[in-house]
């Protein structure tokens, strides 16, 4: 691995700032990291606060409190990267009464932009999803003035998988336990295989022994984390295995994994969820669009038909499982009769969720190398994702209503927004506000749900 030293315009005030540094905080050693995009960054940013913590730096919520800065990004959509580029334009005002402090990007996003983050948002480092365990060094020396500030740490590592680093978790029920980075399956309009190279997958006896420490720690859900997580390999061992090992954990109540791919699930994987009391009767299925052109453009190897077979077999497998699914609107080439066929399918599956996009071109990505002519005017991608919006709200609505009057277990995770109410989450992934106490932060209670806004629900406890 190599450091990239950017000389420039940080180079001055990097220098002036790192003898502020020795002078007014010798060593500070509390950082504060930011986490944006999915459960695999929030992993990553667990696994970042534990390689720091072997150098005795503490993580701080208090940005205020904080000797150094690091947002941990995403680089799926356009809007994830504007979103980071504004906060660190507010980050950076806040550094200027503090120049002491280090200000970081890690994630896909830096990855991705590199060592042009640098310059563009004036950062003092940039690291990549596979450059974390070189992070705490870096920071180190930068702080006691041995480095330059302006480095970018990017290299992708076809054999990094953490193994041996203990994650500094968070508060709440779950614990987020990644099995496999990376990814293989090269989907056209998507940037992981870029930013966070091919898929590699952790041993599974890693796994269960993580798992075991998250459950004697006390955390009683476990969510397994992969980009493909189903693709899951390791010599004999499939997802299956894998799945049903982790759900024998001692101490876990509830195991959730995400995010499959439909082509690798399969009847066996279906009836781990139907036969292991504590894996979740829930799955997500991203379909991403209902005609079969566009889904062969998006390199998804599947057809509607074959992914309608994959929702049958998981219902059959499964009674009363939770489906939930991703669609991407607006892609190159989309007409109008196969926006109406994501449409139509939405309406036939009825799934219980659903995360909804416009296409949004990534630089590198197969995508961006159709015609033109094929790329759709914002305002009909735009209002193609309203009426998807409309429309799956309509169908989650009524799928929740059928819930209501019906008492579920809930694990309770945290207060919720109402004063007085605590929020938690169902077997399937719904969330219920309900009247209690703060001290049920982590039990699993009995909750009649009494109604539903459409996508969250109200409910009460029951004896
Ligand atoms: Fe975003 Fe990277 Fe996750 S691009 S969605 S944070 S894998």
């Amino acid at each position: 691995m190599s450091l990239v030293t950017l000389r420039g315009p940080s180079g001055r005030r990097a220098a002036e700032a790192a003898t502020v540094a020795r002078r007014v905080h010798p060593v500070g050693r509390r950082v504060y990291i930011e986490t944006y995009g999915c459960q695999m960054n929030v992993g990553d940013t667990e696994l970042i606060a534990g390689l720091l913590a072997e150098r005795g730096y503490l993580r701080v919520e208090d940005v205020s409190k904080a000797d150094v800065i690091l947002v941990n990004t995403c680089a799926i959509r356009e809007h994830a990267e504007r979103r980071v580029l504004g906060r660190l334009g507010q980050l950076q005002a806040f550094r200027r009464k503090r120049p002491e402090v280090l200000l970081g990007v890690t994630g896909c996003m830096a990855q991705r932009l590199g060592e042009r983050l640098l310059g563009r948002a004036a950062v003092d480092i940039v690291a990549g999803p596979d450059a974390y365990r070189r992070l705490g060094e870096l920071v180190e020396e930068m702080q006691r003035g041995a480095l330059e500030r302006g480095q970018a740490l990017l290299e992708l590592d076809a054999t990094e998988s953490y193994e041996e680093i203990h994650p500094i978790r968070g508060e709440g029920v779950t614990a987020w336990v990644t099995v496999q980075r990376g990814c293989d399956h090269r989907c056209s309009f998507c940037i992981v295989p870029y930013v966070r190279g091919p898929e590699k997958n952790r041993r599974p006896g890693k796994i269960l022994s993580e798992a075991r420490r998250a459950a004697e720690a006390g955390y009683t859900e476990v969510t397994l984390l992969g980009q493909t997580v189903n693709s899951y390999r390791w010599e004999e061992w499939d997802f299956a295995d894998l799945l049903c090992r982790v759900a024998r954990t001692p101490g876990l109540r509830r195991v959730r994994f995400t995010s499959p791919h439909p082509n690798d699930v399969t009847r066996r994987l279906l009836e781990v969820l139907e036969e292991e009391p504590a894996v979740c009767r829930q799955l997500h299925l991203p379909v991403q669009s209902g005609a079969d052109r566009i889904l062969k453009r998006m390199v998804r190897r599947y057809t509607v038909d074959e992914f309608r077979g994959k929702v049958e077999m998981a219902r059959e497998v499964v009674p009363g499982i939770a489906l939930s699914t991703d669609v991407i609107v607006g892609f190159p080439g989309e007409t109008e009769v196969e926006f109406e066929a994501t449409l139509a399918l939405l309406r036939e599956v009825r799934f219980d969720d659903a995360y909804l996009y416009r296409f949004s071109p990534r630089e590198g990505t197969p995508a961006t190398r159709f015609p033109s002519e094929d790329f759709l005017p914002d305002e009909v991608s735009r209002a193609r994702l309203e009426r998807l919006i409309e429309v799956q709200r309509e169908i989650q609505r009524e799928v929740n209503e059928a819930e209501v009057g019906r008492t579920r277990e809930v694990a309770v995770e945290r207060e919720a927004r109402s004063e007085g109410d605590m929020l938690g989450r169902t077997e399937t992934n719904k969330v219920v506000a309900f009247p209690g106490e703060r001290e049920l932060a982590g039990e699993y209670v009995a909750v009649r749900l009494l109604s539903t806004s459409g996508a969250t629900f109200v409910g009460e406890r029951v004896a």
